[in-house]
């Protein structure tokens, strides 16, 4: 039974025991009602508790009932029910008490919570809204303004924020939640009326809504959520709540039943379901990684290191000459500073980080570390020098990595005496900012090897990602056809502009164009400069290397505004005339065929050739390192949404090469998401 009831005195308290984090499922809310109905017809329970054993409060409804055919009773039953109850309902939370959660909570009377507790409407991060009165009770209860706040972006808030925004009445000693909650549920017991939260007057806010708006119009780009969102609060200020809570529904089964939130719900599993390696068991002892080394102080090298000082490991970083270890040591402080002066570290927290820190030229100061990160140069034979110098100097059973972003890892295994202990750990820049780690994993890697760093990656906050040696990996390799598209649709009649637009409307936060002038025009271009293959080459041989010189695919000025450019226009013309290429009219829709299509393609490949483990890891590595929608799925979730056989059709009509693995998904009207 996932709900029990015990007696302490004239308080029933109700306890759901429903791991991992108690999720609202179908017996939990059945265990609830019928534990309501229990004190109502006892004349001898006065008031009753609800708590939660093991982690956490209720951390929201089952997310794996949605989709399917409704079970009685639903969540906004419950919670009407717990409202409803004569008998005063005090809920005491720990943990995380989100969205459903969140919607008991402020559906009983009273709520008392542990210091480090946290309530939260994540709802619209799976592209829905709180569809249990959560919309019109919270700005009942905490105000227009904080309940914006709270659904509309999702982000859980203290106890003591909750306290003080009125969502939470007390704060409980952080080991004494039941008997504090027993004892406040006695102190309200007899007092009437009840409180309750829907029964609470709210006055229009228009100018608190408008200005939320505004200041996030461009966080909320393209998402359907938030607007459902904030339009339920809206409409919580102006009708009674009995119609507020009808709405709610209405916009609830809707974006339960839309694109958008089936695809926000399958990342919300794909991101969990990445970090599991498949043939390796759960139990794998792990190797302790409690001092890291890492080589190369440059923008990766210092980024890379400041994941690990976050977290509280010591780095060693090596550099090989003192004016480059000092710059990458100043860059990596003013990076704090920066984080410190938007106030989202303490100064105090800088300094503990850079205290970490060991700047050295000594590459034998890694004799002792248990994780080397290698982030040089990217050239083959630089890294074999290094892996086989590293061999020498590190200790037994320390771990390799490099960060290279195309090169094979097994190659560079190769130059040691130790592959087993050698993986790839590719970091995207900035290596501090972004969330995505792809784990390499080479022919020899040990078990223990990779289960290491996918726990690490959890310790320093990163979603990770196995990949196989391939060149590019999972991300890179499928950038690739969209890069050479993007290019040659340029000599054949379409513009930057139209490219970078098609892609900003489909989502992504900037287009082709504009991330090459955002990277730099001329990577990969100054080891052959006498090379002109592609545009972009000629771009760069031009000396338009992107923003860095306000000349790139655009123009720009000096404070990096953008603007078409004409010269870019002759160079592209002059190449299209050298390579004899023929203009007709590039539609919108051949744009996506063209690097999309193929981006999907591609994706295709590596799962067929095992190089990733499964198609969601693969729409995991685009959300988190390229900024692919997330209310698209990812590549693969939105190949299925998009059709898979229109896919085919489409790639075929350019030329291009199917994969037989799409090909036959197509063929047999089969989808890469589960
Ligand atoms: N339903 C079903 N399963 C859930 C779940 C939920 N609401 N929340 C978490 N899980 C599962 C995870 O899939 C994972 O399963 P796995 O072990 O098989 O991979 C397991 O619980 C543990 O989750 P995490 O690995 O995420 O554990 P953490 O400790 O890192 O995080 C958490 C815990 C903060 C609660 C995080 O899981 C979370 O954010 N969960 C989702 C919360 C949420 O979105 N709630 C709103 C649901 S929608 C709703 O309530 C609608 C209502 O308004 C009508």
């Amino acid at each position: 039974m996932p709900v029990t009831t015990e007696r302490h005195g004239d308080v029933l308290v109700v306890i759901a025991d429903n791991p991992p984090v108690n999720a609202l499922s179908a017996p939990v809310r059945k265990g609830l009602t019928a534990a309501i109905e229990e004190a109502a017809g006892d004349g001898s329970v006065r008031a009753v508790v609800i708590a939660c054993a093991g982690r956490t409060f209720f951390a929201g409804a089952d997310i794996t009932e949605f989709g399917k055919p409704p079970i009685e009773p639903m969540l906004p039953e419950v919670v009407d029910r717990i409202e409803a109850s004569d008998k005063p309902v005090v809920a005491a939370i720990h943990g995380t008490a989100l969205g459903g959660g969140c919607e008991v909570a402020i559906a009983s009377h009273y709520r008392i919570a542990v210091p480090s507790a946290k309530l939260g409407t994540p709802e619209v991060k799976l592209g829905l809204l709180p569809g249990a009165g959560g919309t019109q009770r919270l700005p009942r209860l905490a105000g227009v303004a904080v309940a914006l706040e709270m659904v509309a972006k999702g982000d859980p808030i203290s106890a003591a924020k909750a306290k003080q925004a009125g969502i939470v009445d007390r704060l409980a000693g952080e080991d004494s939640l039941l008997a504090d909650a027993i004892a406040f549920a006695r102190e309200v017991a007899d007092v009437r009326p009840i409180p309750r939260a829907s029964e609470r007057p709210l006055s229009p806010d228009p100018e608190a809504i408008a200005a939320f708006e505004k200041t996030n119009a461009r966080r909320f780009r393209g998402f359907e959520a938030p607007a459902a969102n904030i339009a339920c609060v809206v409409k919580a200020t102006e009708t009674p709540y009995a119609e507020g809570v009808e709405f709610e529904r209405q916009q609830f089964m809707k974006l339960m039943f839309g694109v958008q939130s089936a695809a926000q719900r399958h990342i919300f599993f794909a991101e969990r379901k990445a970090s599991k390696i498949d043939g390796i068991a759960d139990d794998v002892k792990l190797r302790p990684i409690d001092r890291v080394g890492i080589i190369g102080a440059g923008t990766m090298g210092g980024g890379i290191a400041m994941n690990f000082l976050s977290a509280g490991v010591p780095v060693t970083i090596v550099e090989m000459q003192q004016d480059a270890l000092d710059r990458g040591t100043a860059t990596i402080r003013k990076n704090y500073d920066a984080t410190a002066a938007k106030g989202r570290m303490k100064p105090e927290q800088v300094d503990q980080a850079m205290g970490l820190l060991t700047p050295t030229l000594d590459l034998n100061a890694l004799a002792d570390v248990d994780l080397v990160i290698e982030a040089v140069y990217e050239e083959m034979s630089v890294k074999q020098d290094i892996f086989a110098r590293l061999d020498a100097i590190c200790k037994p059973g320390a771990i390799l990595a490099s960060n290279t972003s195309y090169l094979d890892v097994n190659v560079i295994a190769q130059a040691t005496k130790r592959p087993e202990d050698v993986l790839g750990l590719h970091f995207f820049s900035p290596a501090n900012v972004m969330k995505l780690l792809e784990i390499v994993r080479g022919d020899a890697t040990a078990d223990d090897v990779l289960a290491t760093a996918m726990a690490l990656a959890k310790k320093i906050r990163k979603v990770a990602v196995i990949a196989g040696v391939c060149h590019g990996f999972i991300g890179n390799r499928m950038l690739e056809p969209r890069q050479v598209e993007a290019l040659k649709l340029l000599l054949e009649g379409a513009t930057p502009e139209q490219v970078d637009r098609v892609h900003v409307e489909f989502g992504m936060p900037m287009g082709p164009f504009q991330m090459a002038d955002l990277a730099g025009v001329d990577i990969g271009w100054h080891r052959d400069p006498n090379r002109i293959e592609n545009l972009r080459d000629a771009l760069a041989a031009e000396g338009r290397w992107g923003q860095k010189k306000q000349a790139g695919f655009y123009d720009y000025d000096a404070k990096r505004t953008p603007s078409n450019s004409p010269r870019v226009a002759e160079i592209i013309e002059d190449f299209r005339k050298k390579t004899n290429t023929p203009q007709h009219e590039v539609t919108d829709q051949e744009i996506i065929e063209r690097t999309l299509y193929t981006l999907v393609n591609e994706g295709a490949k590596i799962l067929a050739e095992g190089k990733a483990q499964r198609a969601s890891d693969i729409d995991v590595v685009w959300i988190y390192g390229y900024g692919w929608p997330v209310y698209r799925g990812g590549p693969m979730f939105w190949a299925d949404t998009e059709g898979l056989k229109k896919i085919v059709e489409g790639l075929e009509r350019h030329g291009f090469e199917v994969s037989p693995l799409l090909r036959e998904k197509a063929e047999q009207g089969g989808r890469f998401s589960a």
